[in-house]
C-alpha cells in the first residue's frame, strides 16, 4: 500500500513536511489522492477507514458535496477581501450563527486560520481585557501539563508536553502549569469522566497563593485534552476550576479545538460538561477541515470591555490577513448547516455508548493498559516495549493500516476521532484492527 514519490516529483525533499519523520516517511510514502464519507483512497486505489476524522477535523466525512459546493460557489463570487475595516456578508453570517449553536454567554467571534491562531488570540486578549479594565498587573498564564495548544509561541507557553517546548527557548515567561489530570491507577479503563482527580483543580489555588491572583490573567485547559492521549476530565474537576477562577477574577479558556463542533456529542465541550468559560478556541470542525479556519469566541463581558469605553478607534490591534476569508466563512456556514440538517452531534452523542464499548472491549488484550473515551474520542494504552518506549503503538497502527484502518499512534497510545458519521460496523471494524494487531506486536 506505500508509493514512492519519484512518480509524484525528483524533488521531495522540497517540501519539509510538518511533524513528520521526513527521511522515513519519503523512504516509504504513504499518499491518498481522494476521499469520500469515512475513507481515504489511496494512490493506489485502496479504500482506507478513517479513523481519525483527517486529524480530529472533518466531523461530517469527507468530501460532503452541500460544503464543497458552498467553497466552489464563493470561488467563483468573492475570492477575497479583507476584514481590517471592510468585509463581506458571510463573516457576519457565520459569526451569528457559531453564537446560536453555541451555549449562550459565548457570543462574540473573533475569526483566525487555525487553532494555534486561536489559542495566541484568546491569551492576547485575555491580557489586553485585564489592561482595559485597569488591571494591568494581570499578566501570568497558567496552562496544564501534557496541555497541546498548537506551535505558535503563546500557546505552545502554555502547553506541557515537553518533546514540543524543549527545542524552541525559554518561550513566554510568566507561564505556569496545573498538574494534568491522568492516573492510570486510580482511574485505569473509567468509561467517560473518571471518578477521581477532582482535587487536582486545587492547584489554581495554590498558584494564586503563591502569585496572588492580581498577577494571573487566565487560564487554559482543553476540557478533555486530546493529543496527549485522550484525558477526559474527572467529574468534577471542570466545574471546581470555574469556580476558583471566578472567585479570583481570572479569565477561564477552553481549548475547544478538537472538542468543538460535535466530538463531545454537543455543541462544544463547555454544553457537553455544563460549564461556561469566559473563551473558547476553535478550529478544525468549524469548517469540516475543508478550508483552514479558527475562531475565538468570548463572552458579553470581554467583548464589551473593548466596546464600551470611549471611541477612540480600533479597539483591538490584533487580526490576520486571512481572518474571516471568504471562502473559510463559505465552508463554515455550509459545514453548520451540515451540522444541523444531518442531526450529526446529536448522532455522536447517541453512537458513542457503542464506541464506549467498542474501545472498552480492549481491555485485557495484550499490552494494553488503559482505555479512556468520551464521546466519539478515545485512546488505548500500551506497556511501553521494555527499551523502545512508543514502538508498540507505531507497530500497531502500521498493522491497523495493512488493515485498511487509519489510526492515530503517539507515544505508547492509539488515538481514535472518527468523523461524526461513522457506522457502528465501522466502530467494530476500527477496534478489531487495533484486536488482531496487537496479537501479533511483542
Ligand atoms: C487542543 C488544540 N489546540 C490547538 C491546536 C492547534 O491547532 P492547529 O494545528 O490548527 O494550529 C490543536 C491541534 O490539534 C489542538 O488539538
Amino acid at each position: 500500500m506505500s508509493s514512492s514519490l519519484s512518480t509524484v516529483t525528483n524533488k521531495p525533499d522540497a517540501f519539509w513536511m510538518p511533524f513528520t519523520a521526513n527521511r522515513r516517511f519519503k523512504d516509504n510514502p504513504r499518499l491518498f489522492t481522494g476521499a469520500e464519507g469515512n475513507y481515504y483512497l489511496t494512490s493506489d486505489g485502496t479504500r482506507i477507514l478513517d479513523g481519525m476524522a483527517g486529524l480530529w477535523c472533518v466531523n461530517a466525512g469527507h468530501g460532503h458535496p452541500r460544503i464543497q459546493e458552498a467553497i466552489k460557489a464563493q470561488a467563483d463570487g468573492l475570492d477575497f477581501v479583507s476584514s481590517f475595516n471592510m468585509g463581506h456578508p458571510l463573516a457576519f453570517q457565520l459569526a451569528a450563527r457559531i453564537t446560536e449553536i453555541l451555549p449562550a454567554g459565548l457570543d462574540h467571534v473573533f475569526f483566525t486560520n487555525s487553532g494555534s491562531e486561536s489559542v495566541d488570540t484568546a491569551l492576547k486578549i485575555a491580557l489586553a481585557y485585564h489592561r482595559q479594565r485597569g488591571e494591568a498587573t494581570r499578566t501570568k498564564l497558567v496552562g496544564r501539563a501534557r496541555g497541546y495548544h498548537g506551535m505558535g509561541f503563546g500557546g505552545l507557553s502554555v502547553s506541557g508536553i515537553s518533546r514540543h517546548r524543549r527545542d524552541f527557548g525559554p518561550l513566554m515567561g510568566g507561564t505556569m502549569h496545573l498538574p494534568h489530570t491522568l492516573n492510570i491507577e486510580q482511574n485505569a479503563f473509567s468509561r467517560g469522566q473518571p471518578a477521581w482527580g477532582a482535587h487536582l483543580a486545587d492547584e489554581l489555588e495554590r498558584l494564586v497563593q503563591i502569585h496572588d491572583a492580581s498577577t494571573i490573567a487566565a487560564v487554559i485547559v482543553e476540557p478533555v485534552a486530546g493529543s496527549t492521549g485522550v484525558l477526559p476530565p474527572p467529574q468534577g474537576y471542570l466545574q471546581r476550576l470555574r469556580e476558583i477562577c471566578t472567585r479570583h477574577g481570572i479569565l477561564l479558556i477552553f481549548d475547544e479545538v478538537i472538542s468543538g463542533f460535535g466530538r463531545m456529542g454537543a455543541s462544544c465541550a463547555a454544553e457537553a460538561f455544563g460549564v461556561l468559560p469566559d473563551m473558547i478556541t476553535t478550529a478544525k470542525g468549524l469548517t469540516n477541515g475543508a478550508v483552514p479556519m479558527g475562531a475565538t469566541i468570548v463572552s458579553p463581558q470581554i467583548y464589551n470591555a473593548f466596546m464600551d469605553g470611549p471611541d477612540t478607534g480600533i479597539e483591538l490591534f490584533h487580526g490576520y490577513t486571512y481572518s474571516a476569508h471568504p471562502l473559510a466563512c463559505a465552508a463554515g456556514l455550509a459545514t453548520l448547516a451540515v451540522y444541523e440538517e444531518e442531526g450529526l452531534f446529536q448522532r455522536a452523542a447517541e453512537i458513542a455508548k457503542h464506541w464506549e464499548e467498542a474501545a472498552h472491549s480492549l481491555k485485557g488484550a495484550p499490552h494494553v493498559i488503559d482505555v479512556r473515551n468520551y464521546g466519539l474520542v478515545a485512546a488505548v494504552e500500551f506497556s511501553p516495549r521494555p527499551g523502545a518506549a512508543g514502538v508498540r503503538a507505531s507497530e500497531c497502527a502500521e498493522l491497523c493500516y495493512q488493515q485498511g484502518v487509519l489510526v492515530r499512534p503517539g507515544a505508547d497510545l492509539i488515538v481514535l476521532s472518527p468523523p461524526l458519521t461513522i457506522e457502528k460496523t465501522e466502530i467494530d471494524r476500527i477496534f478489531d484492527s487495533i484486536r488482531k494487531s496487537l496479537d501479533k506486536v511483542a
